[in-house]
């Protein structure tokens, strides 16, 4: 065996230019080796299907127990592998299989329009100063050029002038016979610019999400919203859920700065992008504020987040923070302000403060709750002078990863399942389905069990059985990994198999909705209130604005309240970072929230356990239960029952 390999990567650009690695690396160390963008939803363990690729030619390493999980006996005959699994044994050619389409994934950007907000103040702390200095005359006068400038602003502006600034001055102000705009953030001194300049003043909101990223250009006088832009956070393939993330970059600097140029890059790609929509300089954005949650914030400004996945989970600083733009660096204006909101504690972190500030639920009278459902979920509730919060780990599962046949909610993915004596399926974009999105899989369940096809223990009835109508038995199958219910046979899906939910993808499922509905049960004990003392339950984040809400209720991954009391939110934490941009009064609030929130850390109280083992089931009976009731009470103990089908679940049950 060589001691390195030369790999090359087919794409769809072309062949990329070959890389050598030793039999130690993997597929996927390749592809970042040469530079081919593959993601790594779990963070290379195994566990996703992110990382899929067609060896085309060479010798590998035989197929993992992860590979043939993942992708099936078929596909691994036919050399698919996970790359993250796979090491070289020699030259080799393969080309990335995403088991995805990326086109259109649905990315929610803030829907409120904030300039026409009720009660938000437009003081972003920019303010634009024309003036007409005069330059020194007469040697015999003891004065400077900023002098001559600083003479003509407001006496509450700062003497100070960074270097950069100080460099322009001379010709700035000789420039156009003394007529400047200096541009001031809080009094400090920003810009300097020749000619009035007062009509550009804009600003950038930008929410740092584990799976996206949302940016929003604005106009700081007006508070109009000029540009959108977004995409998937390019970090995705360091893996999909933040403790993936971390462990990428724990105790590694080379990998904490991978991380942090992937962001970066993407930002003031982001940022290119949305002054070209609008027709705007980026010299003319002078203030950027920034949420995302406690890791991402701290790989945004390059701090080790070693710590932040270790217990206590305690972050590196937790205050507002303000730089310069120079300093991160984005594109701007250099002297520019970038503002990071404050952290909560653990990883309730910026962005949790920014969904506080969009719904106000400070200002409450009754009790609410805002639940920010992602990879990691975030709970506070509360009303005006009291508010509790925690962090509910949900991992990737919404997102579809980990799912036999998850994507994101992308073209192709079934995201609203129907089940009316048949199977119906609404496939994002009307296209043929090649996945279900994390929506699809909550709906699903939720008719699932509505149909009698899983029972509250999420267990799956056997094939045939007599319980279901003939079109329903069809779709129940004992598959390679277990059971499962096909949702989309293969001759109307875009892929070559059927698309099913699994009995790994109910239990994956009910992990990941166990986790955010404890933490909202969590908070609620420990105020010591009813479920029907919740006011309103506002959904905010990307994903929770596309689920269903009745499903959302029958699955218990929210609690039992009218509906009418659940409410979309939009993306509050883009609407908080936006606020917080036009705003400095909303800036300085967050910081004031922030140390008065109480952050109740699940894992550390003794009935967490408890909680989550119940949040595990949906509602609904159990098949065992149906079993007993219908039994005639004429029959023996231990005699089937007529619903004699369901026994073998009553063992599985325990
Ligand atoms: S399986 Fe390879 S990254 Fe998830």
């Amino acid at each position: 065996m060589a001691s390195t390999s030369a790999i090359t990567f087919s794409t769809a650009a072309g062949l990329a230019p070959a890389v050598r690695v030793g039999a130690d690396a993997t597929l996927l160390d390749a592809a970042r080796l040469a530079g081919v963008e593959m993601d790594a939803t779990c963070g290379g363990r195994g566990r996703c299907r992110s990382c899929r690729v067609k060896v085309l030619s060479g010798e590998i390493s035989p197929p993992t127990l992860q590979d043939t999980l993942q992708l099936g006996h078929d596909e691994v005959k036919e050399r698919f592998r996970l790359a993250c699994q796979t090491h070289p044994m020699s030259d080799c050619t393969a080309t990335p299989m995403p088991p995805k389409a990326e086109s259109g994934f649905q990315i929610l950007a803030g829907r409120v329009d904030i300039g026409a907000q009720s009660g938000l103040r437009l003081d972003s702390g920019v303010m634009k100063h024309v003036i007409t200095a005069k330059t020194p005359v007469g040697e015999h006068h003891q004065t400077s050029d900023v002098e001559e400038i600083l003479a003509c602003l407001p006496p509450t502006v700062q003497r100070h002038l960074s270097l950069e600034l100080l460099r322009k001055v001379p010709s700035a102000l000789r420039k156009d016979k003394g007529r400047l705009t200096v541009t001031t953030f809080n009094d400090e001194v920003v810009d300097i610019e020749v000619g009035d300049t007062a009509a550009r003043c804009y600003g950038m909101a930008f929410d740092i999400g584990t799976t996206s990223v949302v940016g929003t250009l604005m106009d700081l006088a007006t508070g109009e919203q000029i540009a959108a832009v977004g995409g998937l956070n390019p970090q995705a393939q360091y893996g999909g859920d933040l403790m993936s993330r971390i462990a990428y970059a724990q105790f590694d600097d080379t990998k904490l700065a991978t991380l942090r140029g992937k962001i970066l890059s993407g930002i003031n790609e982001y940022i290119r992008e949305a002054c070209e929509k609008a027709g705007v300089a980026a010299e003319h954005i002078y203030k950027i504020v920034v949420v995302g949650n406690t890791c991402m914030h701290h790989v945004f400004l390059g701090i080790d987040v070693s710590y932040v996945g270790l217990a206590p989970y305690a972050p590196a600083v937790r205050d507002p923070l303000v730089y310069s733009a120079r300093e991160i660096p984005l594109k701007a204006a250099p002297n520019a302000k970038v503002c990071l909101l404050p952290i909560v504690a653990g990883f309730v972190g910026a962005d949790t403060m920014a969904c506080v500030l969009a719904t106000r639920i400070y200002e409450s009278e009754e009790i609410r709750a805002l639940v920010d459902i992602g990879t990691n979920g975030e709970v506070v509730m509360g009303r005006r002078g009291k508010l509790f919060a925690c962090s509910a780990p949900a991992g990737p599962a919404l997102e579809g990863a980990q799912i036999r046949h998850g994507m994101r909610g992308a073209l192709g993915a079934i995201e609203r399942v129907e089940i009316d004596g048949d199977v119906a399926c609404k496939i994002i974009g009307d296209a043929p389905a090649i996945g279900i999105c994390g929506s699809g899989l909550i709906d699903a369940c939720a008719k699932m069990l509505d149909a009698g096809v899983i029972d509250s223990n999420g267990l799956l009835r056997r094939p045939s059985s007599p319980a279901l109508v003939p079109a329903l038995q069809k779709r129940i199958s004992n598959g390679e990994g277990g059971r499962e219910f096909v949702l989309v046979w293969k001759e109307e899906a875009g892929r070559d198999h059927d698309i099913s939910v699994t009995q790994a993808d109910i239990r994956q499922l009910q992990l990941a909705k166990s986790a955010i509905y404890s933490g909202i049960i969590m908070l609620r004990d420990v105020m010591g209130i009813r479920d029907d003392e919740i006011h309103e339950l506002m959904l905010c984040g990307g994903f929770g604005n596309y689920i269903s809400i009745d499903s959302s209720v029958k699955i218990r991954l929210l609690p039992e309240l009218p509906v009418e009391r659940i409410t979309y939110m939009g993306n509050a934490a883009a609407i908080g970072a936006q606020m917080a941009l036009l705003s400095e009064t909303e800036r300085l609030r967050a910081f004031e929230l922030s140390q008065s929130i109480e952050h109740v850390a699940l894992a550390a109280r003794p009935e967490f356990q408890a909680i989550f083992v119940d949040g595990m089931n949906f509602s609904g009976e159990t098949f065992a239960a149906q079993a007993r009731r219908s039994r005639p009470a004429s029959l023996p103990a231990g005699a089937p029952g007529p619903v004699a089908e369901a026994l073998p679940y009553i063992s599985a049950a325990g």
